[in-house]
């Protein structure tokens, strides 16, 4: 462990929307191309230390659907960022026993990019059951994410339950997020896990992506383990539970 001393329990899966590279280009006068490079690399070293730490799910915002609308000399350089490197990143932490899995409306990105990530999503098909999880988000909307479920559902003629939907999604098999983090200062989540995020800690850091170390991820997961979640019970309730064992 690093400088933050983590008391209390861990978040069982993390959540991060990784924004501010284009910013964090801006600032030293570079390409936004440029931030998303740094941005993989820094993706890669969290994703490292967040199993080292013990986590078991990792999901990364990685392009959602509305980001889809930038120009398209921009979306070219990170679909080639998904070839070149963004991939080989994910098997590399995949090799430890971790089920990737892709959220989102793939369709929508180049087809050879579809098949690699089809590829390196299959390739990991064997760690199911393992229970260590890393998900990326990509050409992901929440709004679509629950729409498409609404009409799965309605085309089956099912009425949906809460336990109904959340099948339905693209985390179905995937626990909701403990602790979801954004970097780059907003204090937004952009259309992520709307559904699933109904309990999550939200934590929101001013610094950009490229710039979120390790320790910064530690000292997310210490002040998560500081706070006191209460799923809608009164202190003394979750405190018996604590003390029997009982409860959620
Ligand atoms: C997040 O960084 C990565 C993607 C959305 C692909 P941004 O590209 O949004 O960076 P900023 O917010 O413009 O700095
Ligand atoms: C959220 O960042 C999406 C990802 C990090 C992939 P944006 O940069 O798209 O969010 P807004 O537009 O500032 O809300
Ligand atoms: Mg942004």
């Amino acid at each position: 462990m690093g400088k933050n001393k983590i008391e209390g329990a861990l978040p069982r899966h993390i959540a991060i929307i990784m924004d501010g590279n284009g910013r964090w280009a801006k600032k030293r006068l570079m390409p936004r191309s440029v931030g998303h490079k740094h941005g993989v690399d820094r993706m890669e070293g969290l994703l490292d230390k967040s199993f080292e730490m013990g986590i078991s799910y990792v999901t990364l915002y990685a392009l959602s659907t509305e980001n889809l609308k930038r120009p398209e000399a921009e979306l070219e350089g990170l679909y080639d960022l998904i070839r070149k490197r963004f991939v080989d990143a994910m098997r590399k932490i995949c090799k430890k026993g971790v089920r990737l899995r892709i959220l989102g409306d793939v369709t929508m990105l180049p087809k050879d990019v579809q098949e690699i990530l089809r590829q390196a999503e299959e390739e990991t098909a064997c760690y199911d059951g393992n229970g260590k999880g890393l998900n990326i988000a990509l050409c992901y909307g929440a709004r679509a994410e629950i729409v498409r479920a609404a009409n799965i559902a309605a085309e089956k003629g099912e009425k949906l339950t809460e336990e109904g939907l959340s099948a339905l999604l693209y985390t179905s098999d995937i626990p909701d997020p403990d602790l979801i983090i954004r970097t780059g200062g907003e204090m937004r989540l952009s259309n992520f896990l709307l559904y699933q995020a109904a309990y999550a800690e939200l934590y929101f850091s001013a610094k950009m992506f490229p710039d979120f170390s390790d320790d910064d991820l530690e000292e997310a997961v210490a002040e998560f383990a500081r706070r006191t979640r209460r799923f809608g019970k009164t202190d003394e309730q979750c405190n018996t539970e604590k003390r029997t064992g009982t409860g959620q």
